[in-house]
C-alpha cells in the first residue's frame, strides 16, 4: 500500500523530545523537515528514528516504512531553523527550555513559515504568553506539551498565552487528535501545566510518607502500581472514583467518604525543603532494583505499555 503523505512537519531542535517527535510524525507518514545546530545531530536523530522505529512498527508503522524500516528519505535535515521551517504544515518547536533562546528560535521559525502555519512548542515550563512575546504572528504559538517519550505516550497538553488566537488552540487540539494523540485543552496557564502537577501532587506525598517513615520506596511504588495505577490507566481518576461509589458514583462516594478525604487531605506532608531527602529516596530505588536488570525492566515495561496501547484501541467504550 502507497501511503498518504499529510505535509511536513517541521521539527526544530532534535534533542530527546524532538527525535522522538520527529519518529512518530514520519510513523504518520509526515515529511519531516529538522533542524538542531548541534555536531551530529542528523545522525544522532536518523539513529534515534532507527531504535524508535520498532516500537512505531508495533504500534502500526510498517505501512509506512515497509520492510526497509524508517523512511529516511522523508526525513530532511536543514541548515537552518528558518529552511526547515520553509514550506511546513506544521511546527513543532523542542529546543532548550531556555526562555530568551525560545524566543529566538521562534524569531527564526517565523523567517521561514507561513503565516497561517501553526507553531506547537514542547516546553515543560515556559509560559506560552512570554514565549510569545515579540513575535510577528503570536497569534498562531500553542503549547504543545507531550509526555516522554513522545512516539509512545498519548497526551499532549495544549493551551494558547495571552495573544494566541482561540482557532489556534482548536486546530492544534484537531491536529493532534487527527494523527493518534490524545491532547487535552488547558484553559488557564499555570506552572507545569496540568499533569505535571498532577504528578506533583504525589510526588510531594510519596517523599514525605517515606521521609516520615510510614512505608518505603518499593511498597510505595507496589502501592500505585498494584492498586490505584491499574484503574487510573484505563480510566482516569475520576471516572475511577465514579465506579467506586456504585450505583451513586461520583456523587455518593464524595458524600460517603468525602469528609474523611478532607482530614486527610489536611494532614498531607509539604515537598521537602531542602535537598537531603534526595538520598534516602535513591537508596529506597537502589534496594527496590536489587537483583534486578534495571535495562530489561525498561524494555519489559515498554512491551507491556505497547500491549496496553493495543487493548484500549480495541476498547472503544474506554474514554
Ligand atoms: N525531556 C523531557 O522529558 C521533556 C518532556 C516534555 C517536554 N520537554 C521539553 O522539550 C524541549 C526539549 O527538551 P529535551 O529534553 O529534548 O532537551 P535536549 O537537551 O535533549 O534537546 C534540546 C535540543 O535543542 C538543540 N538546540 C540547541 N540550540 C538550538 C537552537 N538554537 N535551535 C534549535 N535547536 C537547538 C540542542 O542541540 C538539543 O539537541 C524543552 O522545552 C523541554 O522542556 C522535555
Amino acid at each position: 500500500m502507497t501511503p498518504t503523505i499529510p505535509g511536513t512537519v517541521a521539527v526544530i531542535g532534535a534533542g530527546t523530545i524532538g527525535a522522538s517527535w520527529a519518529a512518530y510524525y514520519l510513523s504518520r507518514g509526515f515529511r519531516v523537515a529538522a533542524s538542531d545546530p548541534a555536531e551530529g545531530a542528523e545522525d544522532r536523530l536518523r539513529a534515534h528514528v532507527d531504535a524508535f522505529w520498532p516500537t512505531l512498527a508495533a504500534l502500526g508503522a510498517e505501512a509506512v516504512g515497509g520492510d526497509a524500516g524508517a523512511p529516511h528519505d522523508s526525513l530532511a535535515f536543514a541548515p537552518s531553523i528558518a529552511e526547515a521551517a520553509r514550506g511546513a504544515d506544521f511546527v513543532q518547536e523542542n529546543g532548550p527550555e531556555r526562555l530568551e533562546l525560545k524566543r529566538a528560535i521562534l524569531a527564526e521559525i517565523e523567517e521561514g513559515a507561513g503565516a497561517e502555519v501553526l507553531i506547537a512548542s514542547s516546553s515543560s515550563g515556559l509560559l506560552v504568553s512570554e514565549a510569545q512575546q515579540g513575535m510577528r504572528h503570536p497569534e498562531r504559538l500553542v503549547l504543545g506539551h507531550p509526555f516522554n517519550p513522545p512516539h509512545l505516550i498519548p497526551l499532549v497538553e495544549v493551551l494558547g498565552g495571552a495573544q494566541t488566537a482561540l482557532e489556534s488552540v482548536d486546530r492544534a487540539l484537531a491536529f493532534y487528535t487527527g494523527i493518534g494523540k490524545k491532547p487535552i485543552r488547558i484553559n488557564r496557564e499555570v506552572p507545569g501545566h496540568v499533569a505535571n502537577r498532577l504528578q506533583d501532587a504525589l510526588w510531594r506525598e510519596m517523599f514525605h510518607l517515606v521521609s516520615t517513615g510510614v512505608a518505603s520506596v518499593a511498597d510505595i511504588d507496589t502501592a500505585i502500581a498494584y492498586g490505584p495505577g491499574l484503574r487510573w490507566a484505563l480510566l482516569g481518576p475520576f471516572l475511577t472514583m465514579h465506579a467506586g461509589g456504585g450505583d451513586g458514583g461520583i456523587t455518593h462516594f464524595l458524600e460517603h467518604l468525602g469528609p474523611a478525604m478532607r482530614e486527610w487531605a489536611a494532614d498531607l506532608g509539604e515537598y521537602p525543603e531542602t535537598d537531603d531527602y534526595i538520598a534516602t529516596m535513591a537508596a529506597g530505588v537502589a534496594a527496590e532494583l536489587e537483583g534486578r536488570d534495571w535495562g530489561a525492566v525498561l524494555a519489559e515495561r515498554d512491551r507491556l505499555l505497547l500491549g496496553l496501547l493495543a487493548a484500549k484501541a480495541q476498547a472503544p467504550q474506554i474514554p
